[in-house]
């Protein structure tokens, strides 16, 4: 039995194949590479000794996914294949919505009518919005997100938890993830941004190999302890195995279920600046700016039911999040196109 990881090229996607294949399960990965580079299945192959079957495709395209279906025997599909930039969709909502929805709906449909049961979806703390107070808990009314990004993760949990609903067959697992950063200890996997990076660690790493000057630090009169903003970071690798985790527990389980994917500790952006200098050596300048639309003063998870029901808790801590965050980045300056 095979997982397909629809989106499986992309920053999560790879890391989650790595972990997933070292763990013993054959992994399928579709993804059309609209945000990512066919190169990382060279360097999946490099770290794990197995290459994953790879379809270049939309997972928008019906045909071409009840091929894969088809070819392969899928247990299991985790949906990463989605447009994630919170700018970007508020002036392209309109792509955001049809993407984002879309991918979700083909891969239920093609499902349905391949007999595969298990549902794990790539969602966001967003979908808390701002009403909820920290630590988000899961049973938690969700909220009022502030972007279309965040609305088509709210309404892709809406459409699955009703799909699960409907068919007592179909198993959905929502991931709620925290703020994802680091890489591969092996520093052959990576994030790699397209142009100008919207998150936070992806920018310093650029400041640190001289892609970019300075980091502007997006308002510092917050009321928090620094006065900047603080959130819960989480090793990608950590992110990786908890899908793992989760695959596992999709198989075993029906209905829909909820966990949130984070350590439960917060950092404020100028604690991640300094455990950057500290781990990389290099000094990252910056300077205090504006304050960025949209952004919550500090907000993070209570991740307790993913520990008593997955068995899944972060291991790896902020400074080795940042040592591999600079592993990737120093070895490959221009990510997977150098
Ligand atoms: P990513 O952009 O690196 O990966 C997404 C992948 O999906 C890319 O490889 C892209 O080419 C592919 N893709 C997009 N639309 C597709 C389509 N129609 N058909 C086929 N492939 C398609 O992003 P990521 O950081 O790995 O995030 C993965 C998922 O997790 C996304 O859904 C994202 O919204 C969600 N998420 C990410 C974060 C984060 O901080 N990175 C946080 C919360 C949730
Ligand atoms: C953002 C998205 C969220 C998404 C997540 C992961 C918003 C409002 N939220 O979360 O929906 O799920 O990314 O993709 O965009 N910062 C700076 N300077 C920078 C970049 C960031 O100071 O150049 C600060 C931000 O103000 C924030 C922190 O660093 O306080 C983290 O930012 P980021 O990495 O963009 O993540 P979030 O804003 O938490």
């Amino acid at each position: 039995m095979s997982i397909l990881l629809a989106g499986g090229a992309g920053y999560i996607g790879s890391h989650t194949a790595v972990a997933m294949i070292d763990a013993g399960f054959d992994v399928v990965i579709a993804d059309n590479l609209y945000n990512s580079n066919a190169a990382v299945n060279d360097r999946i192959e490099e770290i794990t000794g197995t290459r994953p079957k790879f379809y270049e495709c939309d997972i928008r395209d019906k045909a071409f996914v009840d091929r894969i279906f088809g070819e392969n025997e899928i247990e299991t599909v985790i949906h990463f294949a989605g447009l994630k930039a919170v700018g970007e969709s508020v002036t392209m909502p309109l792509q955001y919505y049809r993407n984002n929805l879309d991918t979700t709906l083909t891969l239920l449909e093609e499902m349905e009518k391949n007999n595969v049961k298990n549902f794990v979806f790539s969602s966001s703390a967003t979908v808390y919005g701002e009403e909820s107070p920290y630590p988000y808990r899961e049973t938690m009314k969700k909220g009022s997100c502030s972007n279309p990004y965040g609305w088509t993760k709210s309404m892709i949990e809406q459409i699955l938890t009703d799909a699960a609903a409907a068919n007592r067959d179909l198993s959905v697992v929502l991931l709620r993830y925290f703020n994802p950063i680091g890489a591969h200890e092996s520093g052959l996997i990576g994030e790699d941004p397209m142009g100008i990076p919207n998150n936070l660690m992806p920018f310093i790493s650029q400041v640190a190999v001289g892609k970019r000057d300075h980091l502007t630090v997006f308002g510092g009169d917050y009321d928090t302890p620094d006065g900047t903003c603080r959130r819960d970071y989480l090793h990608v690798m950590d992110l990786a195995e908890g899908h793992v985790k989760a695959a596992e527990y999709a198989a075993s389980h029906s209905g829909t279920e909820i966990f949130n994917l984070g350590t439960g500790t917060p950092y404020s952006v100028l604690e991640i600046i300094s455990a950057f200098e500290r781990n990389s050596g290099v000094r990252i300048p910056y300077e205090i700016g504006e304050r960025r639309d949209g952004d919550l003063p500090e907000f993070w998870a209570d991740a307790a039911k993913a520990e008593q029901e997955l068995g899944w808790r972060a291991k790896r801590g902020i400074d080795e999040m940042c040592r591999d965050s600079w592993n990737w980045q120093s070895k490959n300056p221009m990510g997977y196109r150098g």
